[in-house]
């Protein structure tokens, strides 16, 4: 894609990932391809605002020669060391050798254990300043969120908050901006985004927000490293992520589950007629089958999760146990759960399923259910109650 000015002197410069499908290894699947986003800053000094992916470096390089030789580059910002941001850098700044990095003590570390190349690097902290000529960068660190490099660069005179991964989203595009593409997709790829990864660290967005806020810096947009620029209505991001950061959840349930030979999976969906029965919105997923990305996604805004599987060599079955780890990887605050499941003769899997629960912090409620082999009527019944009792639960959480 070509240069695109977002805003007077200040291009974005980054590189569209259309056929990008997993992310982060396997543990994100894309549906909607990616971006890499770029800023080039031009002023009496010019600033690039973090790179791209490594393999795209020669895409951003022939965009950085579309506005200007690189050569030029005086400075380069490092908002976050992974390699999605900073993997063209080795190459970029084989043609501006004299520019600057300019990042965290963090960052500083990271880069040379990813890089091995002794840059000229300037560590910052927050509030320090990069006068640029008419423009002044401001650096605010934000670690953890959601490496203990990552960093936020805001240009004051722009109103123009840079911050890398946070308020991002994995969506291609030709389209740079939030009023210009579908406002349901990008707030669908936008959660999703905040779930799969951002989610465990919550309580230190909700702090970061609170920050930013007190720094009494006003935002008229919001330039992220992935996706979609917020220019419309950048408080809608802000609003929505403080929501996230604070747990705020429906009273919805997901019931997640994996069978062998059908037995879980009509216990589940018993238990999915309960909830409905109860009033309660539910969606069932045989793990199996589902794409993960989605389901947890889900699981961000639901208060309870009712957890199956049947039992394979006194334990659970593979596609539940990967996903489960991925899940108390994610921490979740304040939901419920429940787990059911079925057997032949040893059982096994329920005890599983709720130790790796509690593990996760979630708190797991009892009676569990178990049935051997098939569940006859009367057991679906009780699958059927147990939705209905678990419904009720959710709806009494505060
Ligand atoms: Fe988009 Fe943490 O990298």
């Amino acid at each position: 894609m070509k240069p695109f000015e977002i805003k007077k002197g200040i291009y974005w410069v980054g590189v569209v990932d259309w056929n990008a499908r997993n992310f982060h290894g396997h543990t994100y699947t894309i549906r909607r391809g990616t971006t890499y986003n770029a800023y080039l800053i031009v002023d009496e000094k010019i600033a690039l605002v973090d790179t791209v992916l490594g393999s795209f470096a020669g895409e951003l390089i022939e965009s950085i020669r579309a506005v200007i030789p690189p050569e030029k580059i005086d400075y380069i910002i490092a908002n976050h060391v992974e390699t999605d941001h900073s993997g063209a850098m080795p190459d970029v700044l084989k043609l501006c050798p004299k520019a600057r990095v300019f990042g965290t003590q963090k960052c500083k570390e990271g880069l040379y254990r990813m890089y091995y190349e002794n840059w000229d690097f300037q560590a910052v902290k927050t509030g320090d300043k990069l006068k640029l000529g008419k423009r002044t960068l401001t650096f605010i660190e934000a670690p953890m969120i959601h490496w203990p490099d990552s960093m936020f660069t805001y240009c004051q005179e722009e109103e123009l908050l840079m911050p890398n991964d946070a308020f991002g989203q994995h969506y291609a595009t030709n389209q740079r901006f939030d009023d210009e593409v579908d406002a349901c997709a990008l707030m669908d790829e936008a959660v999703k985004y905040y779930a799969n990864i951002l989610w465990p660290l919550g309580s230190l967005i909700a702090r970061k927000i609170e920050d930013v806020v007190k720094m009494n810096v006003p935002i008229k947009m919001i330039a992220p490293s992935h996706g979609i620029i917020w220019r419309k209505d950048p408080m809608k991001i802000i609003n929505a992520y403080a929501g996230w950061a604070n747990n705020t959840t429906s009273d919805k349930v997901v019931v997640v589950y994996e069978t062998m030979w059908g037995a879980t999976e009509k216990m589940a969906k018993s238990m999915v007629e309960g909830i409905t029965d109860a009033g309660l919105e539910a969606k069932l997923y045989n793990i199996a089958q589902s794409d993960v990305t989605e389901v947890i996604k889900e699981m961000l805004g639901a208060k309870g999760y009712l957890v199956g599987s049947s039992t394979h060599d006194n334990g659970m079955l593979n596609a539940i146990a990967g996903f489960l780890e991925f899940l108390k990887g994610l921490r979740p605050k304040n939901r419920i759960a429940s787990a059911f499941g079925s057997y032949g003769w040893s059982g096994g899997a329920v005890v599983s399923v709720e130790n790796i629960l509690k593990e996760a912090g979630i708190e797991v409620l009892q009676p569990s259910i178990s049935v051997k082999y098939m569940p006859d009527e009367g057991e679906l019944n009780k699958c059927y109650e147990h939705g209905m009792d678990f419904a009720k639960s959710v709806k009494s959480m505060v």
